[in-house]
């Protein structure tokens, strides 16, 4: 087998999904009990979905604080990966004020709290700022790749204050993307980045193409290349990005586009770790394609979509018997249909890198201030 049953290393999960409970109703004297026991179920696990999506920190209403503890001034050490990119006025984008953000090293000795990007100091792009830190100073360790493409951690034990990253337990979390179930109060931040998903039209039902995938870094030692390899044995998948076919222009705008014009989008992280689902999933929720999914468990997906939003490659035994799953729905549309309904009562958001995420660290080193703050088991939690 070789790679061919590699793609499935981790262990299957149970799975809560009512659409997986269905497939097991199969015979015909069991249909109609189990069919109703299955609609329950499905109501029951949508239900226990939407309560159960985890939203990030601006999301919890900010509490009063007096006005002397109110301004914050956050050191940006570093741009992320060395690229420049102008800071962002937090009051006017997130309504959230008191913060002066700044890149200006000089700044240090008065910072309440110094952002740290963890590739560029592990990189020995940029060093840690100077010991001694400012008494109550916070150091925030920020970082958005996967433990996989996270190196020389061991070497910032017990040197950070906060950790902010994709993980839900984060002192500071912010995924890559979320969603807003529609109509909940959504103070603290202004939903005019969230976009209202749609219930699926008769034409969305029936999009031409079936399955489509993007990817840049191909390596053949990746799980979802060998994934790919026994999927494409099945059914057509058009492949874009710098491994196939060009992309239209390298913009989110115009990946949502192309995407929106399939069925299906292969959602395959680079490394499978917890909580480690990137913008691949959230572009095609926004491009309205059922996204089929690696990464980790099924469980750790519904903490952020419900159960029948995704198709999971966990939930079936072998490659053959996903690929035959896709072709049943593309026959199907009011199969297809239940992928998508769930649509309408939600909005998506996606943060701006990094905009959002120095404003949201401005508002936590707020609500964490006077308090003592230590990172002592980075490495073992970042990889737990
Ligand atoms: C940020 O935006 C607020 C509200 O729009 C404005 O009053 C303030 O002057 C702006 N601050 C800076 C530094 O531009
Ligand atoms: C591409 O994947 C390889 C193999 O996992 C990895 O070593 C490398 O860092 C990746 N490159 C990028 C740009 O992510
Ligand atoms: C921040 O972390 C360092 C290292 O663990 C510690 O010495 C310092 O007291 C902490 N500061 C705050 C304000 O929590």
């Amino acid at each position: 087998m070789g790679a061919g049953a590699d793609w499935r290393a981790a262990p299957r999960e149970d799975r809560r999904s009512g659409l997986s409970q269905q497939r097991k109703c199969v015979g015909p004297v069991l249909r109609k009990t189990c069919f109703s026991v299955c609609v329950a179920t499905a109501g029951f696990v949508l239900l226990l979905g939407v309560s159960l999506l985890y939203l990030p920190d601006p999301y919890k209403p900010e509490q009063f604080v007096p006005e002397e503890k109110h301004a914050v001034t956050l050191l940006i050490w570093t741009h992320p990966f060395g690229r420049y990119r102008k800071l962002p006025n937090c009051s006017a984008l997130y309504q959230i004020g008191g913060c002066t953000l700044t890149d200006d090293v000089h700044v240090y000795p008065q910072a309440d709290a110094v952002v740290i990007h963890h590739r560029d100091v592990a990189t020995g792009t940029a060093d840690l700022p100077p010991e001694p830190r400012p008494l109550e100073q916070k150091w925030v360790w920020m970082n958005y790749e996967s433990p996989s493409h996270t190196s020389g951690l061991w070497r910032f034990e017990g040197v950070y204050n906060l950790t902010m990253t994709y993980r839900t337990d984060s002192d500071i979390f912010l995924p890559y993307g979320y969603l807003l179930p529609r109509g909940s109060k959504t103070e603290g931040l202004n939903d005019r980045f969230a976009h209202p998903l749609l219930a699926p039209s008769r034409s969305h039902l029936l999009r031409p193409r079936l399955v489509a995938w993007i990817i840049s870094n191909w390596s053949e030692s990746h799980a979802r290349v060998a994934l790919y390899h026994q999927l494409r044995r099945y059914i057509r998948v058009d492949v874009f990005g710098r491994a196939g076919r060009p992309l239209p222009e390298d913009s989110g705008g115009s990946v949502v586009r192309l995407v929106g014009r399939y069925q299906f989008y292969l959602a395959l992280e680079n490394s499978q770790h917890t909580d480690y689902i990137t913008e691949k999933l959230w572009n095609a929720v926004r491009a309205g394609a059922v996204p089929v999914v690696l990464g980790p468990s099924r469980q750790n997906y519904e903490r952020f979509l419900p159960p029948e939003a995704f198709i999971h490659v966990d939930d079936f035994p072998t490659v053959r018997g996903l690929a035959r799953y896709l072709l049943m729905l593309r026959r199907n549309p009011a199969r297809l249909k239940r992928h998508l309904d769930w649509r309408g009562d939600y909005s998506l958001h996606q943060p701006a890198f990094w905009a959002e995420h120095y404003c949201t660290v401005c508002r936590a080193v707020r609500r964490t201030r006077g308090r003592a703050d230590s990172v002592q088991d980075l490495t073992r939690w970042f990889h737990s």
